[in-house]
């Protein structure tokens, strides 16, 4: 049987424009290109379980979506990705969640969301879908929805036998007892300053043994620090494995982490060993970086192995 992983988390409709320059407060400036492209932390990671995965992974989606085009046109796209979002449930009372976006020359974005129906449940709500759970290899997390429905559904992950991977983004402290629910904790350097209680500041290579261990104190069992083009570099007790971030030609780097994410839980739950598991999420964050847009950027499969190939050659 394929490993199945679970992806509790946001769908949004990103509204992407291009700028020169991202604007500064008050400032008023004109863009061009706009899309709408599906997005939201939760769909994109689990847009790339579905393509990185291929025919080696199931990925079971859990979210809310309003009663609106958009939602159609997100579910769509993660059922298109090999997706089964029968847990991906409407309410009536919001609307699907949007991101507006703005997407600079150099690849570097500004996003504001507007939640909707990404915060319209609690955590009783998840007894419908704690089915989903059951003989799941992994769940992946993040903090576009309600921290008391994360908590709820790492908890209810782990009791179902899942390995947990929670990406604390966006940037937010959490309660004390949230960590001891996590596997793999997977923060840039903003949220892991964010999560310690410090000003968020560049992490050098050299503290990344200390911060990663002020997260383990913190419960998270490991850690992957993800430091966009210094690489990435997971820790847990014995293990210490730095992976260089391969060099690409970035033109937006929209879901660049939430890519890396999908893609280490694929690489994971097939039972790869972990600096393979590093190597193949940091060569699928690297394709999509190249490409426009969240979902729009994904790489499948074969475009992520046939990359590691060229690379490796
Ligand atoms: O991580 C990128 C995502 O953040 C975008 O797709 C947007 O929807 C926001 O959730």
């Amino acid at each position: 049987m394929v490993p199945h992983i679970v992806i509790l988390g946001s769908l949004n409709i990103d509204f992407v424009v291009q700028v020169a320059e991202l604007p500064a407060p008050g400032e008023t400036t004109l863009g061009s290109n706009f899309q709408m492209i599906p997005g939201g932390k939760g769909a994109n990671q689990a847009c790339a379980v579905g393509r990185t995965g291929g025919k080696a992974a199931q990925g079971m989606m859990i979210g809310r979506v309003g009663s609106d085009l958009f939602a159609e046109r997100l579910k769509a796209s993660l059922a298109g990705a090999g997706l089964d979002v029968s847990a991906v449930q409407t309410v009536r009372s919001q609307p699907t969640g949007v991101a507006l976006i703005w997407v600079d020359q150099r690849g570097q974005n500004s996003i504001v969301v507007a939640p909707g129906a990404n915060h319209d449940w609690v955590p009783a709500d998840l007894n419908g879908v704690r089915s989903m759970f059951q003989g799941a290899r992994y769940a992946l997390f993040q903090l576009e929805s309600p921290v008391a429905v994360v908590k709820e559904g790492l908890l209810m992950a782990r009791q179902m036998g899942a390995r947990t991977i929670l990406d604390p983004a966006p940037a937010q402290s959490l309660p004390a007892d949230i960590m001891s629910s996590v596997d793999v904790l997977t923060p840039n350097e903003t949220e892991a300053c964010i999560l310690l209680g410090r000003k968020p500041a560049r992490i050098d290579l050299a503290e990344c043994r200390q911060v990663a261990g002020a997260l383990r104190a913190l419960g998270a069992r490991s850690v992957v620090l993800k430091l966009g083009d210094r690489g990435a570099v997971y820790f847990d007790g014995d293990t210490e494995i730095h992976q260089a971030a391969y060099p690409v030609q970035a033109v937006d780097t929209t879901a660049a982490g939430d890519v890396f994410n999908g893609a280490l839980a694929v690489a994971l739950a097939e039972g790869k060993s972990r600096s393979y598991a590093m190597k193949f999420a940091s060569a699928a964050a690297a394709i999509s970086v190249t490409r426009p847009g969240a979902q729009s950027s994904v790489p499948l499969r074969n475009e992520v192995e046939e990359f590691l190939r060229s690379r490796e050659s």
